[in-house]
């Protein structure tokens, strides 16, 4: 029997969901910093490499393999690379694609519930104020406070945090949004969402662009200087391999691939859809999005007012220390800063949003389809997951960061090299590429067909090695209550990912 499967109902809607997943708060937080830290223009050098090399091409494996799952009813990896491989431990492999994503929507969805407060502490003025001094430091501590007292970082307990009644209230009202998204389905839920939500990220997003482009500092810096502090190459940057690594993590992470979140979306196309034509316009949405809108609000805003030394200590603490702390302390001394400050954080959310929606659809997929559940109990297994998993990063300090490293990084890292070497070399090469290039919109350049066999397996081996030797060492050395508390979660969602394979495989009578 076939199963009845959901299809998306247009295809602009289903390139803005699939945009939506990938713009999220990478492209606003994460590029910039990253960009700031490696070698500013120079680091577009190694990032477009990256994108040509490893985004592009992996992209459309993702949206290949989802698409092929599809059609046969199943929209995770897991099917999709029992189809691929005869071999009984591929299964196993391809919950990886269900994991992965669950582990990272789980502390994601919890940073996105900070937009949400922000956006409201914004709007009703209870954001603290801030005198203009001469030391940044004493500038920025107001909001250095607020945000740790919101998410409870006290100095006292070095294992629980604190959070604020207002972060744990904002936390639940984040999970129902996002549930009452998933129950209403991909083309009722997800779709509509995202044809609502990606225009107005963009009208945000270019609406906080004139903003900081008219912002001028009383020493005299406007947004030139910001331009040039992150787009002046420091070409020696090119000599270090942090950098490379940089700008191919930045590419995962702002593509959104490794997770299989790419695959289930592309799942739900009607059978004869393109991928080629599709997967490159998503992309670009999301490069747009990253490049030109990411990269000029909150560098550029910071380098006006704070200058490039400040600026880069700034963004030496992080995505969060630029997007929660410097870039409202900004608004809280310019006209109408509350009102602007607002639309940032709604930017975030938004962006958000359509993340973590597009994060949990695989694990709500996989109990459908190789547990026929209907959606909206499928639904309401993850909500319970949710909610109940979410307190690890609320409560436990040091856990967010722990489960970002291993499942956030590496893992994807780990699931991008399954899914290149199933598709190029177990599936054969031939069928890969008439697979992708089937009912296609445009012809996918042949050089793509060398670059997919050789140099991008190739390029994540180094990649995955070289994180392995720089990263490893220090991740494994780390103890302590939250850290433990973080693996044995990860540990128990495996566990209990391969479990459910199991029954439903056996139940199958496979
Ligand atoms: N691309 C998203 C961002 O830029 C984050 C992200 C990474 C993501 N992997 C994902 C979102 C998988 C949805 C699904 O913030």
């Amino acid at each position: 029997m076939q199963p009845k499967r959901e299809y998306w109902s247009t295809r602009i809607g289903l390139i803005l969901a699939v945009a939506g997943n990938a713009i999220g708060l990478g492209n606003f937080l994460r590029f910039p910093v990253q960009a700031a830290e490696h070698g500013g223009g120079a680091f577009m050098i190694p990032y477009m490499i990256s994108f040509i090399v490893l985004g592009l091409p992996l992209l459309w494996v993702e949206w290949t393999l989802g698409r092929y799952g599809g059609q046969r009813g199943h929209g995770t990896a897991v099917a999709v690379f029992d189809y691929i491989w005869k071999n009984p431990i591929a299964k196993y492999l391809g919950i990886l694609g269900v994991v992965i994503p669950l582990v990272v929507v789980v502390y994601y969805t919890y940073v996105e519930s900070w937009t949400l407060a922000f956006s409201f502490f914004s709007l009703f003025g209870s954001l603290p104020d801030t005198t203009i001094t001469s030391s940044v430091k004493d500038y920025l501590r107001p909001f250095e406070e607020f945000l740790s007292s919101f998410i409870g970082v006290t100095s006292e307990s070095d294992v629980f945090l604190k959070p604020s009644v207002w972060a744990y209230l904002f936390f639940v009202v984040t999970i129902f949004i996002n549930l009452y998204i998933l129950f209403r389905g991909i083309s009722a839920g997800i779709e509509r969402v995202a044809r609502f939500a990606l225009p107005l990220i963009f009208v945000l997003a270019i609406v906080l662009l004139v903003r900081v482009i008219t912002l001028t500092s009383p020493d005299g810096r406007n947004f030139l200087d910001g331009f040039g502090f992150l787009w002046n190459p420091d070409f020696s940057a090119l000599t270090q391999p942090q950098v490379w690594l940089a700008a191919a993590g930045q590419i995962f992470f702002t593509l959104s691939i490794g997770f299989g979140a790419i695959l289930t979306y592309a799942s739900y196309l009607k059978p004869k859809s393109d991928v080629a034509l599709n997967a490159l316009a998503t992309a670009s949405v999301n490069e747009f999005a990253e490049v030109v809108l990411g990269a000029s609000i909150a560098i550029t805003a910071s380098v006006i007012f704070f200058g490039a030394v400040a600026t880069k200590q700034i963004a030496q603490e992080g995505a969060f220390s630029l997007g929660f702390i410097a870039l409202p302390a900004i608004f809280a001394n310019t006209p109408f800063g509350e009102f602007f400050g607002f639309l940032w954080f709604l930017l975030l959310f938004f962006a958000g949003v359509t993340s973590s929606i597009a994060l949990s659809q695989p694990a709500i997929a996989f109990l459908e389809d190789e547990f026929n559940l209907p959606r909206k109990k499928a639904v309401m297994y993850l909500g319970m997951f949710l909610f109940v998993t979410a307190h690890i990063p609320i409560f436990f300090k040091g856990a967010l960061d722990e489960l970002d490293f291993w499942i956030g990084t590496l893992a994807l890292a780990v699931f991008a090299l399954l899914e290149a070497i199933l598709f190029m070399w177990i599936l054969d090469s031939k069928r890969a590429w008439e697979e992708l290039n089937r009912y296609a919109d445009i012809r996918v350049p042949s050089v793509f067909y060398y670059i997919l066999k050789y140099v991008s397996p190739l390029f994540l081996l180094v990649i995955l090695v070289s994180w392995v030797v720089e990263s490893l060492p220090s991740a494994l050395a780390k103890t302590g209550i939250s850290i433990w508390v973080a693996r044995g979660f990860i540990i128990f969602v495996i566990v209990l990912g391969v479990v459910l394979v199991k029954i439903a495989w056996s139940r199958r009578g496979r």
